[in-house]
């Protein structure tokens, strides 16, 4: 097979040749710049040699040649980075594009193949498949000594036996009256808004309530995001900065080694709009210095946090315990992946159902079964048990971007795997985006209308399977009791307490 490499490298020592000169002439010295300038050309020869080389090889000798796509996707990885951060393009948006135009299984880069056909998505994520996680995405999130970010299952595997306990359904029940107290202050905010004479920033208040929400939960601290005036808390703005960050650290990884290193005065100065996240993990880094200089403190805790267990030595069975590096990656991972997903989803569901004020008052009849007295608060179980309530939340999860907006990229292992009956060599990165199952017209009539109806048919537990918002198998949601606690007691409290209208001024 042909290896661009080392055609690469063999180009390089033929333009680097040292000519020997002749004995009494003298040898010539090259003048800084000059040496600047030629090692320069050196460079961008190389890689420019590399990128059409490697460009060719891609597209007339890999082992994916066969699968539809664009050309120019199949020729370089460059094709995205050029549509998500040049051109802005959402990729989920343009894979949706490209499967219309060549089918359900596409070629959107050299080595990587996205799949449409809902079918397929059991097919990469269930409980059989122990796929590694593709690195270049994951990594771009600085995680990968924590649940989220290891690429191997093993590794994840550890830890989410040494986490789930603290938020299983049964953990989470217990835990209620911590979430429905963030939920109170929630409405407080709302409520002295509107005393005000101001209507609120929902969006903001909901990043506040779960951002509390999460660090109260794992780390029996709280942020207090929702006491900032208006919602503004510092961390809910750095969050919303987030994603534009961590699409050009897919792309240029180096970026983000060099701002993870930075100084914290550097940092704040070249992106001011991090300094919220920043903060947050400065006090989330305290906690676990003073948990790892004297273990014994967490024993006065209340309850079991999520450092009690990954510091005990039972739950390590001997082996040694995370470090200070990894319990804070856990630390940020879980506040990420607690805060952005649930708030999202919740904003949406909102949305759209201020959209439809039949179905609000359907909403709130049914609520006024369970919660006739306001300050007599039902359980999550109350709440679970209600037809149109449990309807709402899974249209919301199903309308929703999900917790990660974009594919969850898996790569095939040896021996190759056949998936949506084609077969797929080894070491391909495979993905799906939920998007395409919760949109397929084949399971959802009229997907992109906002309908809860749809689960409260006779049928409507077949569609169950189908909804992916957590993922499926070894690496789906290890946070998902807290989210459904997080998403019912919300969606009650809003419209049972309030009178909710979109502000079309803001
Ligand atoms: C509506 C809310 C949420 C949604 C839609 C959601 C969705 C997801 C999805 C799709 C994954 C799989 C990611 C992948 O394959 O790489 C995931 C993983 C994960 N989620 Fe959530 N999530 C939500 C809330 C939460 C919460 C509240 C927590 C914890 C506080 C949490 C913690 C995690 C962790 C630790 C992982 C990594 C699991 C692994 O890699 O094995 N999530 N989530």
């Amino acid at each position: 097979m042909f290896d661009p490499s080392a055609a690469i490298i063999s180009l390089i020592e033929r333009f680097m040749t040292v000519t020997v000169p002749k004995s009494n002439e003298p040898r010539p010295i090259p003048t800084i710049p000059e040496f600047i300038y030629k090692t320069a050309i050196c460079f961008i020869g190389a890689w420019l040699a590399q990128f059409i080389l490697g460009g060719l090889f891609n597209s007339a000798n890999h082992p994916l040649v066969d699968f539809p796509g664009p050309k120019r996707a199949a020729f370089t990885e460059w094709y995205r980075t050029y549509l998500e951060l040049f051109c802005g393009r959402s990729w989920v948006h343009v894979l949706e594009e490209w499967h219309q135009k060549y089918g359900k299984i596409v070629r959107v880069g050299p080595n990587e193949l996205s799949f449409s056909d809902p079918a397929a998505y059991h097919e990469i994520y269930n409980s059989s498949n122990f796929w590694d996680k593709e690195a270049s995405v994951y990594q771009s999130f600085g995680q990968d000594h924590a649940t989220f970010g290891f690429l191997k299952y093993a590794d994840a595997k550890k830890r989410k036996d040494i986490m789930s306990p603290l938020l299983s359904r049964k953990a989470i029940s217990d835990l209620q009256e911590l979430v429905q107290s963030n939920v109170d202050r929630l409405c407080e905010g709302l409520t002295n808004n509107n005393a005000a004479g101001r209507s609120s920033d929902l969006f903001f208040g909901l990043r506040c309530f779960a951002v509390d929400t999460t660090t109260s939960v794992c780390f029996a601290i709280s942020v207090d995001a929702l006491d900032e005036p208006e919602f503004k808390a510092p961390i809910v703005e750095a969050m919303e900065k987030a994603p534009a960050h961590l699409v050009l650290f897919k792309h240029f990884p180096w970026l983000q080694s060099i701002f993870i290193r930075m100084p914290r005065w550097l940092t704040v100065m070249v992106a001011p709009q991090t300094s919220g996240i920043a903060r947050v993990m400065d006090i989330l880094r305290t906690q676990i210095k003073d948990a790892m200089a004297n273990p014994y403190s967490l024993k006065d805790s209340s309850r079991h946090i999520v450092y009690h267990a990954l510091l005990s030595v039972e739950a390590n069975e001997g082996a040694k315990s995370a470090d200070e590096k990894s319990l804070l990656q856990e630390a940020q991972s879980l506040l990420l992946c607690g805060s952005d997903a649930v708030s999202n989803q919740i904003m949406l569901g909102t949305w759209h159902l201020l959209e439809s004020p039949a179905l609000v008052r359907r909403l709130n009849k049914e609520l006024l079964k369970v919660w006739p007295v306001l300050d007599i608060v039902p359980s999550f179980a109350e709440l679970e048990k209600l037809p149109l309530l449990t309807a709402v939340v899974k249209e919301t999860l199903r309308i929703g971007p999900g917790g990660i907006p974009g594919v969850l990229p898996r790569v095939v292992p040896e021996k190759g795997a056949t998936i949506n009956g084609s077969f797929i060599p080894q070491e391909t990165i495979v993905g799906m985006s939920g998007y395409f199952v919760h949109h397929a017209e084949s399971i959802f009539k009229d997907p992109k209308t906002f309908d809860p109806d749809r689960w409260l048919g006779e049928d409507s537990e077949s569609l169950d399977k189908w909804l992916v918002s957590f993922s499926k198998g070894p690496r789906s949601c290890l946070g998902i009791n807290l989210a459904y606690c997080e998403l019912y007691l919300v969606l009650a409290a809003l419209f049972r307490r309030f009178d909710i209208e979109l502000d079309s001024a803001r």
